[in-house]
């Protein structure tokens, strides 16, 4: 192991925050269980179809994982990513724009096409999964799409109220939507844009908060690129389970 890491490495590794679920890349075999989740967790109108779901695989094999039970394995959560550019959220409105971006070659920045999930040790096991790898490849921030399912119903009461208002407000320092709050809590807590017409979301009134998320650790950049992925897994695995 690189000296210069070696104060990054407790003696000791801790367990993993969740041996429940493992994560690993998805390939074509996942497919059926891939759709059955979709739709679980979305509507007809949002769930991806079996076409879009391959493409999301073919086109970035690597940013293409799934959570899965370590005993049954069954089919957890998924998450699909892409990059972007750095400042994509400028110039892109809608989901689909998102999406439709060109992926440049060289970028710190990674969307988030899709998160699904119907287990929450999934999700732990999906960013464990990916931290390791982003950091190994330099990618620092992570941008996630949230709905905002509370919205209608604020809006009903507040007829008068601001989109604006709503996204911000907060209860107990904590956002008053649940799935900002949810988001939240799992370190996508900056709100970066708020979208208009972004996604078919009726709850959320087609709104759209853009979220974005540091990389842990990712501060220590150079230092990643010069050591093995294997080693960047090591030393990281008990400090990100502290975040
Ligand atoms: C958002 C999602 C990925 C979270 O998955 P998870 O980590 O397994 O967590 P849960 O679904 O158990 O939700 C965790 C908590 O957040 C709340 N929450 C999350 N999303 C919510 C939503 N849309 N509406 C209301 N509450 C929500 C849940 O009520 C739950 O609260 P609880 O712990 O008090 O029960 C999952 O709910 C999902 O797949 N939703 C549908 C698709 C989606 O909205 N994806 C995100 C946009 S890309």
């Amino acid at each position: 192991m690189n000296h210069a890491l070696h104060f990054l490495s407790p003696a000791k590794a801790r367990p993993r925050a969740d041996e429940r679920a493992r994560a690993r890349r998805l390939t074509h075999r996942d497919l059926p269980a891939l759709l059955d989740l979709e739709h679980e967790k979305w509507n007809d109108v949002q769930a991806a179809s079996q076409e879009q779901l391959r493409e999301r695989i073919d086109t970035h094999p690597d940013l293409a994982i799934g959570a899965f039970c370590a005993q049954s394995g069954r089919l957890l959560a998924s998450l699909f990513l892409r990059p972007v550019a750095d400042d994509f959220h400028r110039s892109a409105h809608t989901w689909e724009d998102c999406t439709l971006l060109p992926a440049p070659r060289t970028t710190s920045t990674l969307f988030g096409i899709s998160l699904t999930s119907r287990d929450q040790a999934g999700v732990l096991a999906l960013f464990e999964f990916i931290w390791p790898y982003a950091l190994k490849r330099g990618w620092r921030h992570i941008y996630l799409g949230s709905p905002l399912p509370g919205l209608r119903d604020w809006m009903d009461a507040h007829p008068k109220g601001r989109v604006e208002n709503y996204v911000y407000a907060q209860r107990r320092g904590l956002p008053i939507d649940p799935q900002l709050r949810y988001y939240g809590s799992r370190g996508f807590a900056k709100i970066v844009s708020i979208k208009r017409n972004y996604f078919p979301h009726e709850r959320s009134l087609d709104y759209g908060v853009l979220l974005r998320r540091t990389v842990p650790l990712s501060v220590f950049g150079p230092l990643w690129a010069a050591v093995s992925l294997a080693t960047v897994k090591r030393v990281t695995r008990p400090l990100i389970a502290l975040l």
